[in-house]
């Protein structure tokens, strides 16, 4: 069957999950196939932020601790993210950076497999992943052992010098899933601990980590989750470690009582060991809102719409694209694939730059990609078709080589 305009306002229509872009602040002439970078703002944030802002803290001030319960706070959003990851309330914290969190968990995997000197990775993981695995084998006088990306060669390196194998469940660049559930049974098989960064899973794809006897796992706010530039991340402890997780940035907001101002440092109880320092409330308030959005969510269904997303897109680019040169870097299999779809091309950036100004908004990553994001819960069947439109007529015309679009901004 040819795909037109017409299937896809079609399948629109049948969409389940269609109603929840009104629950995004989004233009409505806006696609937005960037929501695996920073997602879209839902539409009662203001006023939320407005009344955090203006009540909270203008009239409120310090009582507000209290008062407006911003003291356990990071215990109720951690609540909601558990949920959609397949966890408990009482394994999740929320605070601080994906990267921070990764730093504690890291360390804290280390001490509980001591003897063990390997963290284990591989080479396409996301570069703060790597960079904060070097600064911990700095301190802990730990190794890194880094492998090719695929299964097999990850399975591989496991043996008995590996302490932890660290992994991102989705890609980001390729959007390639990992059997979450084989490799770590393959890691404790071969005593090591496993770690899960979701930066690209949270919110998009269906995640059960307890059922995969995760150790720990990492993951971002401002992604699928929509909680904001800079929002909180969360870190996830498998309950049968927690008494003996020991994470090295023992801040105040980790002690058994903080309020008590004790000169020794006792960790509290359970997950709000992996707190720190005070969080930033007003980013807070912002991912609790946030994640309203997902009450009652059914997460396979959500999945289920993101598969097709992905699908229908890689289905245009083979129609539509044919002789332009460009590859698909993400796997077909929509089962292997996470919320997003990447093409190779040697112009990948000026092309991307060509869609924006059409108000397409995907993104490059070095050294060839062009990411499309497909966040199941705002993402229109149509805005797919119509971003294969775009990028066919930006090749047949050369929109793409102009000056304005060849040159590289900051952020790409
Ligand atoms: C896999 C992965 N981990 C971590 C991060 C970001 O970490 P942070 O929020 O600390 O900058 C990203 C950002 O894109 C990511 O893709």
């Amino acid at each position: 069957m040819k795909l037109n305009r017409e299937h896809s306002i079609a399948l629109d229509a049948e969409d389940q999950l269609a109603a929840y872009r009104g629950k995004f602040a989004l233009p409505e002439q806006e696609i937005y196939l960037d929501g695996n970078s920073l997602g879209a703002m839902p539409a009662h944030l203001p006023a939320r932020m407005q009344q955090a802002v203006a009540s909270e803290w203008g009239n409120g001030l310090i009582r507000s601790w209290n008062d407006a319960g911003w003291i356990d706070l990071p215990q109720r959003v951690a609540a909601k993210i558990a949920r959609l990851i397949g966890a408990e309330g009482d394994e999740v914290m929320v605070g601080d950076s994906t990267s921070v969190n990764l730093f504690k968990a890291l360390a804290a995997a280390l001490r509980l497999n001591p003897g063990r000197k390997v963290i284990l990775t591989e080479r396409g993981n996301f570069p703060t992943d790597l960079y904060i695995a070097q600064g911990i084998a700095g301190l802990f006088d730990a190794e890194i052992r880094y492998v090719d990306s695929d299964e097999a060669s990850v399975l591989a390196a496991l043996d008995e010098d590996v302490s932890v194998l660290m992994l991102t469940h989705v890609n980001y660049r390729s959007g390639r899933i990992y059997d979450m559930q084989k490799i770590t049974a393959m890691a404790h098989a071969a005593g090591a601990l496993c770690i899960w960064d979701l930066a690209h899973s949270a919110g998009a794809v269906h995640v059960e980590l307890n059922a995969a006897k995760a150790d720990m796992a990492v993951g971002c706010g401002y992604k699928y989750l929509n909680g904001g530039p800079g929002a909180p991340a969360f870190v996830f402890v498998a309950s049968r470690h927690l008494d003996d997780v020991r994470q090295p940035l023992s801040g105040w907001h980790g002690h058994a009582q903080p309020f008590e101002f004790l000169q020794e440092y006792q960790p509290a109880a359970g997950i709000n060991r992996m707190q720190c320092g005070t969080p930033p409330l007003l980013s807070m308030i912002a991912l609790d809102a946030a994640l309203e959005v997902f009450e009652g969510l059914d997460m396979q269904q959500l999945r289920a719409k993101s598969r097709a997303l992905g699908d229908l897109f890689i289905r245009l680019v083979d129609e539509k694209l044919a002789g332009y040169d460009f590859g698909i870097a993400s796997p077909r299999d929509s089962a292997l694939r996470g919320s997003q779809v990447a093409l190779t091309h040697a112009q990948g950036y000026a092309i991307v730059q060509a869609l924006i100004a059409r108000g397409i908004t995907g993104d490059f990553r070095m050294p060839d990609i062009l990411r499309f994001g497909f966040a199941p819960l705002y993402v229109r069947f149509v805005d797919v078709y119509d971003t294969v439109e775009a990028i066919a007529e930006i090749m047949e015309k050369d929109e793409w080589n102009q000056e304005k679009f060849l040159t590289k901004k900051a952020v790409t």
